[in-house]
């Protein structure tokens, strides 16, 4: 898939790995929107991308919000035109530190699944029309290891997750002229790992940029991944 020129709307765009994909899509020419709650980071992010010669745009929405949904997909349009690859990337872990599963409150699981699931799919739904008029266009959704692997107290976070993969396997099965990908990312050095995991050892987290660099390149190259597969970045070595 070619990205220069495309219309890019990624989420959860103002720091760690939306940040750094941001940067790498525009470096490859992509318009991008980029989507997070918090105005000040989001801009800055923004500021950053075009000083180093790249478009891209805010949009200070909540992904989890409904009433939001149409208005992040129509203002991203208008700002980058049609959308060719959506990235859900936004995600809640719910409250930190986390708790094993049946302590867990119901109202934290519900914000979990409405941030990880419900919102993106609402967004999915509002990009989706146009994908299928044109006949083409990506959705990649960020997932982790926890989707696979059950990990005491990552409850909520990896039913989200599990959740989203299967979404993007029945999007992919009902829309094959179109591409859905669900990506691992990896342990990577981010607020969010370090929310979750206060005393890892940084030096051995990826970096958001390498992450950000092997996603760019399994966009590139997404006509040729199995629609619907579900990929772990550090094992990328082309398709
Ligand atoms: N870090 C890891 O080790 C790791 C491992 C496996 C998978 N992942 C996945 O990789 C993705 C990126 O993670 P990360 O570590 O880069 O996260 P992060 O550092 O916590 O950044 C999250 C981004 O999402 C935005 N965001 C959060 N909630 C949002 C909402 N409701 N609406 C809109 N934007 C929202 C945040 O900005 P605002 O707060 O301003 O909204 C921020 O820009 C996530 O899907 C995560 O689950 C991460």
């Amino acid at each position: 898939m070619k990205l220069k020129d495309q219309g890019v709307l990624v989420t959860g765009a103002s720091k760690g790995l939306g940040l750094a994909l941001s940067r790498e899509l525009a470096s490859r020419g992509a318009r991008v929107a980029m989507v997070a709650r918090h105005e000040a980071p989001l801009k800055q992010a923004v500021r950053r991308i075009r000083d180093e010669g790249g478009v891209a745009h805010a949009l200070v929405f909540d992904v989890s919000d409904k009433e939001s949904t149409y208005r992040i997909a129509g203002a991203a349009a208008e700002l980058v035109g049609d959308i060719e690859v959506l990235v859900h990337n936004a995600s809640t872990l719910g409250p930190v530190p986390l708790r094993p599963l049946i302590e867990t409150d119901c109202e934290d699981f519900e914000q979990v699944l409405l941030t990880n699931v419900l919102g993106p799919f609402r967004l999915t739904k509002a990009i989706l029309g146009g994908m299928l008029l044109r006949g083409r266009g990506a959705v990649i959704q960020l997932s982790s290891d926890a989707a696979v692997e059950a990990y005491p107290t990552w409850g909520a976070y990896s039913a989200s997750k599990a959740a989203t993969d299967h979404l993007t396997r029945v999007l992919a099965a009902e829309s094959p002229a179109l591409r859905f990908v669900s990506i691992d990312p990896g342990e990577m050095d981010t607020e969010m790992h370090a929310a979750a995991m206060p005393d890892a050892d940084r030096s051995t987290l990826a970096r958001p940029a390498d992450v950000a660099s092997k996603i760019a390149d399994i966009l590139a190259s997404i006509d040729r991944v199995p629609n619907g597969a579900r990929l772990v970045a550090s094992s990328w070595s082309g398709a």
